[in-house]
């Protein structure tokens, strides 16, 4: 047996990295650009030379097919957890959350393990549906949210309704760093609210590199812009009799959201959000168990799982467990526990992600993401740690909104179905139900969006040689029921109860009405809800109720 010797490191170390790292996700609607501000911020970090290097032009499109396709080619988007790079001293993480229009849980789990979020918003459309959710997701979670309003080099909304729109329909209230000088679509500049004065940015050919940066006081940019620049600073000084400046306290808990306005193409305005990152965004903090408890980030190693994969590396099938690190140092080779099952897992392969380059990890800190491989026993909610036990609270499962039959379009390849679809249930792709009607072979598949059901097709088809066959069930509401209700509930019109692999009985029913009406008829019947909503009527309410403007 080899002995795997542990590195020292001390407690003021471990607080040195943690305090170093802003580990933080991206959220939009499909098409607001965040791919294309992905590869501006690697550039502006020197990260990588030009754009381009990292997503072709094909993987920039949000599109079912150009997923699909980027998910056969492994591209970053789909199959990377985190792009780690260095600004200026400080170790920024960027976790992907999924690029399709879907809500799926596989995005609220990602958040589960960032720091904060970045809201990008395309300028000429505001806040859209995908936006929204992803927004209410990050309520839950309490993250701080940095707003970047992208495409500011075309047409768009009026800065002020774009802070009015923000504001009541987030309730977070904006309090911008920078204010375009010149309408959307004329974008020459920001004025820096921070720290007065003009940022003029001049595009590079192509935009392929980061653009050029000049700053001017404020006096000479009057004489410069002349009309502009009065309006900018009108505004400017509107915002701040209006209260609607930067205060780091309110950020942190999630009560204002710093905007940057920028055009990612052009590479406009991104250096700015790295600066806002650096100096705003929290590091990793203590985070609590699920006793409420805080284990601390200079503690010993923890983490928990918030992705699996496998089949990331075609030449060899693997099985890729993704921790966030929540304390102390990893070191690869440490044997850790498994805080669901009390046994030891060895870390041997554990790597970190650039692009679609992988690299072995050595050592991780607090906010970091590593990969671990051959992690088949390791799923999703996971909690690792070293010495000490410690569980984190488990990510929620969500009710799932959509059901189909699923069977093996060649019943010869009945073992490969079963084993892609135990698979696929295990990394939480799917929602996996049977019931003894439909028997054992047949089971339903449940997902909380349509789209995941494509995820299920091309995964079956590649990863497991499996072709399927699927069949849309015509049901819309799930509900939590027990074993007392379930057998007045099967004999109802409407209504079919299946038992989901994590032993949950659930009820489904045609449609909400149906269900209000079984609801109505049997009050006595046990029909419990599933999992925390991410529909935004809550939320646009409570901001509606809320506003401070
Ligand atoms: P996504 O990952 O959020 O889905 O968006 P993505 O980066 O793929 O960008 C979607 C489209 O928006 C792309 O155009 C991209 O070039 C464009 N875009 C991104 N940022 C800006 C910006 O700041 N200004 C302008 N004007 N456009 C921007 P496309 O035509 O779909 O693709 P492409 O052929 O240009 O790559």
């Amino acid at each position: 047996m080899t002995h795997q010797t542990t590195p020292t490191v001390s407690n003021l170390d471990i607080l040195a990295q943690a305090h170093k790292r802003r580990t933080f996700a991206v959220i939009s609607h499909p098409d607001a650009g965040k791919s294309t501000l992905t590869e501006a911020l690697l550039l502006h970090a020197h990260a990588i030379d030009r754009a381009g290097a990292v997503h072709g032009k094909a993987g920039r499109r949000g599109t079912v097919s150009d997923w699909m396709a980027m998910e056969q080619a492994r591209g970053i988007s789909v199959t990377s957890a985190a792009i780690q790079f260095e600004y200026r001293d400080t170790v920024i993480n960027l976790v992907d959350t999924p690029g399709h229009a879907d809500f799926s849980e596989d995005t609220f789990r990602v958040l589960s393990a960032v720091d904060a979020a970045v809201m990008l918003v395309d300028a000429s459309k505001g806040l859209e549906p995908q936006t929204m959710k992803l927004f209410e997701v990050c309520r839950q979670h309490g993250l701080p949210v940095i707003t970047v309003i992208n495409k500011w080099d075309r047409p768009g909304k009026s800065a002020l309704d774009l802070m009015d729109e923000i504001q009541d329909r987030t309730g977070l209230v904006p309090t911008p760093l920078t204010w375009p000088v010149g309408l959307a679509g004329e974008f020459h500049g920001v004025l820096d609210r921070q720290s007065p004065g003009f940022v003029r940015f001049t595009r590079t050919p192509g935009g392929a590199t980061a653009a050029i940066e000049a700053r001017t006081t404020a006096t000479a940019a009057a004489a410069e812009l002349g009309q502009d620049w009065t309006n900018a600073a009108e505004e400017s000084a509107l915002l701040h009799a209006e209260g609607h400046d930067h205060d780091e306290a309110l950020f942190l808990r999630a009560t204002t959201t710093p905007v940057l306005f920028c055009a990612a193409v052009l590479n406009f305005g991104v250096h700015q959000l790295l600066d806002a990152l650096v100096e705003f965004a929290p590091p990793a903090l203590a985070r609590a168990d699920i006793t409420g408890r805080q284990r601390p980030v200079n503690g010993d190693f923890s983490g928990f799982v918030f992705k699996v994969q496998s089949g990331m590396n075609a030449s060899h099938r693997d099985h890729v467990a993704f921790v966030r690190v929540c304390s102390g140092m990893f070191h690869r080779g440490m044997v850790v526990t498994q805080a669901s099952t009390g046994r030891p897992f060895a870390t041997k392969y554990a790597q970190q992600m650039f692009g679609r380059e992988r690299t072995m990890a050595e050592q991780a800190w607090p906010g970091d993401v590593v990969g671990l491989i051959n992690a088949a026993s390791l799923r999703v909610g996971d909690s690792l740690y070293d010495s000490e036990p410690v569980e984190y609270p488990p990510l929620p499962v969500f009710a799932p909104e959509y059901f189909r039959a699923v069977r093996p379009a060649d019943t010869s390849k009945h073992k490969q179905f079963r084993r892609g679809i135990d698979q696929l249930d295990h990394e939480g792709v799917i929602q996996v139900m049977r019931s003894d009607l439909r028997g054992d072979q047949a089971p339903v598949l449940g997902a909380v969006g349509p789209m995941q059901f494509d995820v299920v097709e091309e995964r079956m088809t590649h990863d497991f040689g499996a072709d399927i066959r699927m069949e849309a069930l015509p049901y819309q509401v799930a509900r939590r029921t027990d074993r007392a209700s379930a057998g007045r509930l099967g004999s109802l019109r409407q209504v079919e109860v299946l038992t989901r692999s994590d032993n949950t009985l659930l009820a489904l029913f045609s449609t909400p009405w149906r269900f209000q009406a079984v609801a109505r008829e049997f009050p006595d019947i046990v029909l419990e809800n599933l999992s925390p909503s991410v529909e935004m009527e809550s939320v646009e309410g409570a901001a509606r109720g809320d506003k401070r403007r």
